[in-house]
């Protein structure tokens, strides 16, 4: 009797829960037509049979585009495309919201292009994602830096303090936006209250990339979105941990932003491809109907719940450290960063990826970023608890790489040109050795966690060494 109306219950939620793309690619699979158009694999007949028994025949007839078989266009959205950018900005409480293809770097591209100018300054963290950067070497926007507060012990960047949003705005003219990264690719997260109370005071628009996000708006245990706390723009990488396929993000217009939607959506038409995989918008849409249905947000709490298990667990493991919020910052408790004593985060990655079949996020020079996903099972952290707790006990020995290898870049520039000026510049590759005290010409930023080293029109010094271990030579400003 209680079973049956459980599965009721489900039924009529399934029935609730609209995911209009995916219908409308479901009715394209149901009716197929002669199709004399790209793309020219046309449903897989084309593609090497190693490949299609890999994927599968049908995520093969389902790869199309916009424009065809009733499912819309992205630009301008239409149809069931528009539906679902509608729903998902009701489901995330935001004005409008922008599917994403590329990636959150589109998002970010899209902003610097559409929102700053040349000549403008753009108030922004140094350990932003290079896509933030790109976007304002297209508009010739300068970036003027701030450092959050640094976690010394864990060689990561903490919170970015009101305080100094607020010093930069008085200290410059001119300001086209504040963009601020939250939370840290570790899970850091900043005061977004009051850094928007201060630009609202200077009327300066906020923008929040809320990459590692997106989860926010469906827990009350996780930090607020900052599409609640008065940012004007937040981009969310959905398929970092929103449960989307890779590449597909959105872009959210808060409901009071002082940003016109359209502006930005006349540069993400430009820079997005005009061939929009219908699947990757799909996976958006069916990202957003599991976020907010029953059945989703339980998935999310358990997914929590798994993290407090994992946490606990590591709280008694000896030589083992993990990154919380007692250490005085606000955390996200899904994203786990921990190191062990006498070991590296690099080769404990390698002893986990070795020993154990197990892939974490990333490493950096001290630590491990362990991410707690939707899709994890409890046994999945019972298994990684136990693994953890034999390596943190052999007593480990190394400490090479924390001598002289560093991955997270931790340093404040020192700027001799401007940005785009230095990145269109006359450039010569030259050896990394004899790069010191020249300008460089280049983004070096590498993924993860996609924060700079080294950027065009900054001068490269013995510092930057340390992180240039795979580089031979660079490109500096001639
Ligand atoms: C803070 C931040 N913003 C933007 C991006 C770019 O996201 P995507 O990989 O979705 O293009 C990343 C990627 O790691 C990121 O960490």
């Amino acid at each position: 009797m209680e079973k049956n109306l459980k599965i009721n219950q489900e039924i009529q939620e399934q029935q609730k829960i609209k995911a209009p793309i995916v219908e409308a690619l479901k009715n394209a699979y149901d009716n197929p037509t002669y199709q004399f158009h790209i793309p020219g694999h046309t449903k897989g007949n084309a593609v090497y049979k190693e490949f299609k028994k890999l994927i599968g025949e049908k995520a093969l007839s389902i790869d199309t585009t916009d424009e065809f078989d009733n499912l819309g266009t992205l630009h301008p959205a239409t149809g069931p495309i528009a539906e679902a950018q509608e729903l998902a900005a009701k489901a995330f409480g935001a004005k409008k919201t922008f599917f994403l293809l590329n990636g959150s770097t589109a998002g970010n591209l899209a902003i610097g292009m559409s929102l700053t100018k040349k000549g403008q300054k753009v108030i922004i963290n140094r350990n932003c994602h290079r896509s933030a950067l790109t976007g304002l070497m297209i508009s010739g926007a300068e970036p003027v830096w701030i450092c959050p507060s640094r976690i010394e012990d864990w060689s990561i960047w903490g919170s970015i303090e009101a305080s100094k949003i607020e010093k930069a705005l008085q200290e410059n003219d001119n300001v086209g936006l504040v963009w601020i990264t939250n939370p840290t690719y570790e899970g850091v997260v900043s005061d977004i209250k009051s850094i928007s109370e201060v630009c609202k005071k200077y009327n300066v628009p906020l923008v929040v990339d809320e990459a590692h996000g997106c989860l926010w708006n469906f827990n009350p245990h996780l930090p607020q979105t900052a599409l609640k706390l008065g940012a004007d723009i937040v981009v969310h990488s959905l398929h970092k941990t929103g449960g989307s396929m890779s590449q597909s993000s959105m872009l959210h217009i808060a409901k009071d932003s002082i940003i016109n939607p359209d502006n930005v959506e006349k540069a993400l038409k430009l820079l997005h491809t005009t061939s929009p995989s219908l699947m990757l918008l799909a996976s958006l849409d069916s990202a957003r109907a599991v976020l907010e249905s029953k059945s989703g947000q339980t998935m999310l709490e358990r997914t929590i719940k798994n993290a407090k298990y994992l946490r606990s667990r590591l709280d008694n493991i000896p030589n083992l450290h993990q990154l919380k919020t007692s250490f005085g910052y606000m955390t996200d408790v899904t994203k786990v960063f921990i190191k062990i004593d006498g070991l590296s985060g690099k080769r404990l990655e390698s002893i986990l990826e070795i020993d154990y079949g197990i892939e974490v996020e990333s490493a950096s020079d001290v630590g491990v970023l362990i991410l707690c996903n939707l899709g994890n099972k409890h046994s999945d952290f019972v298994y990684l608890a136990d693994a953890l707790e034999k390596i943190a006990s052999a007593n480990h020995k190394d400490i090479y790489y924390l001598e002289n290898r560093k991955h997270m870049p931790m340093l404040e520039p020192q700027i001799k040109m401007s940005l785009r000026d230095a990145y269109y510049a006359e450039k010569e590759t030259i050896s990394k050795a004899d790069a010191i005290g020249r300008i460089s010409a280049e983004v070096i930023a590498e993924c993860p966690p996609g924060i700079s080293i080294l950027l065009p029109g900054e001068l490269i010094t013995e510092a930057h060494m340390p992180y240039l271990n795979d580089y031979e030579e660079l490109e500096v400003v001639k």
